[in-house]
C-alpha cells in the first residue's frame, strides 16, 4: 500500500513479484496479483498456475502501461499451496466477488464452513468460479456490503470486514481490496500469520499502535493517539462516546502534523518485506488492520478478556535465512516443532469431534467402491512406508479388508499381481518419488483403483491417482521427514475411520480414536517440552556410540524402524529397528553392556511382551533407554539407563507421540556430530530417479 508515494505501475508490479519470489522457499503451486487499472474503480487480476516466473511472463505479455504513476495504490499478491481444488487458473488467488472485482481477496488457511457459506451465497444468486474455500470470502464481502447498502447503511471497510468475519470459521491470513474503498486495505488473521511493515523517509512518531475495541452494540471506542511510548506508557484502552469514524486517530504522523508519504507492506512472512523495511508490527489473531490515508488502524474483530491492547512496532534484526527458519537453527528442528500445528492442520475441517465423524472430501464419493475391494495395498518409500506400517493394523481392524504394505521398489521388482478390484494407496510427502510413481503407473495399467495420500498438492502423484487425501502438513524442507510422517499417519487413520463409518459394531472404537486424535496436537507439545532431557541424554550417553538398537512390537514396530531411519539419515550412526519378538532369534547376540538400546514400552495389549524383551536385554547386561507412559513404568531391575515418559493415548495413535523423542534425538546427535542437518550427505528430499 503506498500513500503519497509516486510509484509507477511497473515498480508496483515488480515489488509484488519480488515479494512472491522471496516466498518461493516455502513451496507453492500457483501465483497471482491484483492491482488497480488506469481507472480508479477498475481492478485487474493476473494469475497463473506454476512459478512466479510464469506469472512474470504473463504480466510481461500483457499490454499494461508500466509508466502509469499512482500517488496512492493498493496491490496484493499471493502464492498458493493448494488445499481445496487443483492448482489451475480458476483456483489461483486473488479471488473476486464478481466480474467487476468489487472485492478482491487473497487468503491463507482453510475456511471450514465454506460449504455452508457457498450454499447460502449460491441461493442469493452468486456465481462461483473456483473449487476453493477462499472464493466464498470475496463473495461474502459483496453480499454483506450489498445487504447493508440496501438497508441504507454505509460501513467503514473495517466494520464490513468485522461483519464478514462473524460468518467465517476456520483459519485465515486475509487481505481484501475493494473498488468501494479505493486506496484502502483490510488485513486480518486467525491462526495464520500476518504482519505489517512500515516504510517512510520521515521518523515515525509512534512506535506502537493502540488496538481499538468496539463493542458491537456501541460502536466507537477509539484510542489511537500520536504520543510516543515514553509519554504514554502502556495505557489501558479508554472508552469513548464517539460514534464516528476514527477521526482523531492517526497512527502515523510526520513531525509537522501533516500527512506523510508512507508505504505499508502486509505479508504472512517477513522474508517478503525485509528488503523494503525492517520496521514491522506482528498482528495477533482477530486483529483487523485497516490502512487508509497513510494511516494504520488496528481494530479487534472479537474482544477477549485480558488481551494486550498495544501492538509494538519492532525492528527486525534477522537475516533472511534466519527469518525463514524462525527461532530455529535448522528447518528440521522447525518442522519437528511445528507438529502440534501440522497435525492439527491435517485434521482441520475433517474431524467432527461432536458427532464423532470424519469427512474426507477427496475420497468421499469413492468410499462405496473402496469398501467393495478385495484388498488394500499400501505402497511407499522411506518414511512414508513407515507411516503405512504404523497404521496397517488399525486399517485391518476397522475395515476388515486385508491390507498389505509394499516398498515401491520391491513391489515393482516382484511384478506383484494387481487386480481391478484392488485399491492401491500411494503415500508420499513429495508426490514425486520415482519408485512410487512407477508403481502407481503399474497399478493404473492393471485397472486398480488408486488413492494418493500426498503432501504436495499438484504433484505427479496427486494428479495421477483417482482420488486422495492431502495431508496439509505444509512444505517440508529438511531432507529427513518429520512432520510429514505424523500427518501421513493421521491422514491414514482418518481414512480407515471413514472407510469403516458404515459399520455399527466399530462405532465405539471409532469414537475412542476420534477422541484420542483431538488431544494429539497438545500431547505432541508435551513431548516436545522434553527436548532438554533428550539433549542431555545424547550428551551423556549417545554422542560417541557407533551403533544403536531400537525395540518395538505391534504398533511400535513402525516407530522403531522410523526412529532408526531418522538416526541413520542425519547422524550417520548405524541404527537398527528390531521387532521385539524377533530379538531372541538373532539380534540378541549383539547385546552387551555397551550397545545402547531404546525400547518402546508404552501401554497397550503387547506391553507384557515388550517387558519380557526388555528383561532379555537386561539379563545380558544391556542397559536400555525406556520410552513408556507415566504410571506404567517398566521396572528393569534398576538397569535402565534412562526413562522417557510420554503421554498416554489410544493404542493405535501412540506411535504419533513415541516418534517425537526419536526425532529430537536424531536431530541433537546430528548437531553434536557437526552434520549439515537439513542436507545430509548422499540424500535428497525428493528422489526422482529409480
Ligand atoms: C527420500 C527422502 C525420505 C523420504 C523418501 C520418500 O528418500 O529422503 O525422507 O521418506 O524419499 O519420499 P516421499 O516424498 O515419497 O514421501
Amino acid at each position: 500500500v503506498n500513500f503519497l508515494v509516486d510509484k509507477s505501475r511497473g515498480e508496483i508490479v515488480d515489488n509484488l513479484l519480488e515479494g512472491l519470489r522471496r516466498l518461493e522457499y516455502r513451496g507453492y503451486d500457483s501465483t497471482g496479483i491484483s492491482i488497480d487499472g488506469d481507472n480508479r474503480d477498475e481492478t485487474l487480476i493476473i494469475k497463473t498456475p506454476g512459478k512466479v516466473s510464469a506469472l512474470k511472463q504473463k504480466v510481461d505479455s500483457m499490454s499494461l502501461n508500466r509508466d502509469t504513476v499512482f500517488e496512492n495504490h493498493v496491490g496484493i499478491a499471493h502464492t498458493r499451496w493448494a488445499t481445496h481444488g487443483q492448482p489451475e487458473y480458476s483456483n489461483c488467488h486473488p479471488h473476486r466477488s464478481d466480474p467487476n472485482c468489487e472485492f478482491v481477496i487473497i487468503h491463507n488457511g482453510i475456511i471450514t464452513n465454506f460449504r455452508e457459506l457457498k450454499t447460502l451465497l449460491l441461493s442469493k444468486g452468486m456465481e462461483f468460479e473456483s473449487e476453493t474455500d477462499s472464493e466464498c470470502i470475496a463473495k461474502l464481502f459483496k453480499h454483506v456490503y450489498d445487504t447493508n447498502m440496501k438497508a441504507g447503511i454505509y460501513l467503514d471497510f473495517n466494520e464490513l470486514t468485522k461483519q464478514v468475519l462473524y460468518e467465517l470459521e476456520g483459519s485465515y491470513g486475509l487481505l481484501v481490496k475493494s473498488s468501494h474503498y479505493p486506496g484502502e486495505i483490510c488485513g486480518t488473521r486467525k491462526g495464520s500469520p500476518l504482519l505489517v511493515g512500515v516504510r517512510t523517509d520521515r521518523k515515525l512518531k509512534v512506535d506502537f499502535v493502540d488496538v481499538e475495541f468496539r463493542d458491537s452494540a456501541k460502536d466507537g471506542v477509539i484510542s489511537h493517539n500520536t504520543q510516543t511510548q515514553e509519554e504514554m506508557g502502556l495505557l489501558p484502552v479508554t472508552p469513548s462516546e464517539s460514534n464516528l469514524r476514527t477521526s482523531q486517530s492517526r497512527a502515523f504522523l510526520s513531525d509537522d502534523g501533516l500527512p506523510m508519504p508512507v508505504e505499508f507492506f502486509l505479508s504472512s512472512d517477513p522474508a517478503s518485506v525485509i528488503q523494503h523495511t525492517k520496521k514491522v508490527l506482528f498482528l495477533e489473531d482477530d486483529d483487523i488492520a485497516h490502512i487508509y490515508d497513510g494511516e494504520l488502524h488496528i481494530h479487534r474483530a472479537k474482544k477477549s478478556a485480558g488481551e494486550s491492547t498495544t501492538r509494538q512496532i519492532q525492528t527486525l534484526e534477522m537475516e533472511l535465512n534466519e527469518i525463514m527458519k524462525g527461532p530455529y537453527k535448522h528447518f528440521m528442528q522447525k518442522e519437528i516443532f511445528e507438529q502440534p500445528d501440522s497435525t492439527f492442520n491435517t485434521m482441520r475441517g475433517r474431524l467432527d469431534f461432536e458427532n464423532s465423524r470424519v469427512i474426507l472430501g477427496g475420497i468421499k464419493s469413492w468410499l462405496p467402491t473402496i469398501r467393495r475391494c478385495r484388498r488394500i495395498i499400501m505402497i511407499a518409500c522411506g518414511t512414508s512406508y513407515h507411516s503405512c506400517l504404523a497404521t496397517r493394523s488399525i486399517f485391518e481392524e476397522l475395515t476388515e479388508i486385508p491390507v498389505s504394505i509394499e516398498l515401491a521398489s520391491d513391489f515393482l521388482d516382484r511384478r506383484s499381481p494387481v487386480f481391478r478390484d484392488d485399491t492401491c494407496l500411494f503415500v508420499s510427502q513429495s508426490g514425486e518419488t520415482a519408485d512410487s510413481i512407477l508403481a502407481l503407473q503399474y497399478c493404473l495399467e492393471r485397472g486398480a483403483l488408486t488413492v494418493g495420500i500426498v503432501n504436495s498438492v499438484g504433484s505427479s502423484m496427486s494428479r495421477q491417482t483417482h482420488c486422495g487425501v492431502h495431508i496439509n502438513a505444509g512444505p517440508e524442507i529438511g531432507v529427513a521427514s518429520t512432520k510429514a510422517y505424523t500427518s501421513q499417519y493421521i491422514a491414514l487413520v482418518m481414512f480407515a475411520l471413514s472407510l469403516s463409518s458404515d459399520s455399527i459394531s466399530k462405532s465405539e472404537r471409532r469414537k475412542e480414536i476420534i477422541e484420542g486424535l483431538k488431544h494429539i496436537p497438545q500431547q505432541i507439545k508435551t513431548v516436545l517440552s522434553m527436548e532438554d532431557k533428550i539433549k542431555s541424554l545424547c550428551d551423556s550417553n549417545l554422542n560417541d556410540q557407533r551403533s544403536l538398537l531400537l525395540l518395538g512390537r505391534g504398533y511400535q514396530h513402525a516407530t522403531a524402524l522410523e526412529g532408526a531411519l531418522k538416526i541413520k539419515e542425519i547422524s550417520y550412526m548405524h541404527s537398527e529397528g528390531v521387532l521385539a519378538g524377533e530379538l531372541k532369534h538373532g539380534v540378541l547376540a549383539l547385546v552387551d553392556d555397551k550397545l545402547p538400546i531404546i525400547a518402546f514400552a508404552t501401554k497397550d495389549s503387547l506391553f507384557p511382551k515388550v517387558v519380557s524383551a526388555i528383561e532379555q536385554v537386561t539379563a545380558r547386561e544391556g542397559r536400555p533407554i525406556i520410552i513408556c507412559n507415566e504410571g506404567h513404568e517398566v521396572l528393569a531391575g534398576g538397569k535402565a539407563l534412562a526413562t522417557l515418559h510420554v503421554p498416554l493415548t489410544v493404542d493405535c495413535l501412540q506411535g504419533l507421540l513415541n516418534i517425537i523423542p526419536l526425532q529430537l534425538m536424531s536431530y541433537w546427535l546430528a548437531v553434536n556430530r557437526g552434520v549439515d542437518v537439513d542436507f545430509p550427505r548422499n540424500l535428497a528430499k525428493s528422489v526422482t530417479v529409480e
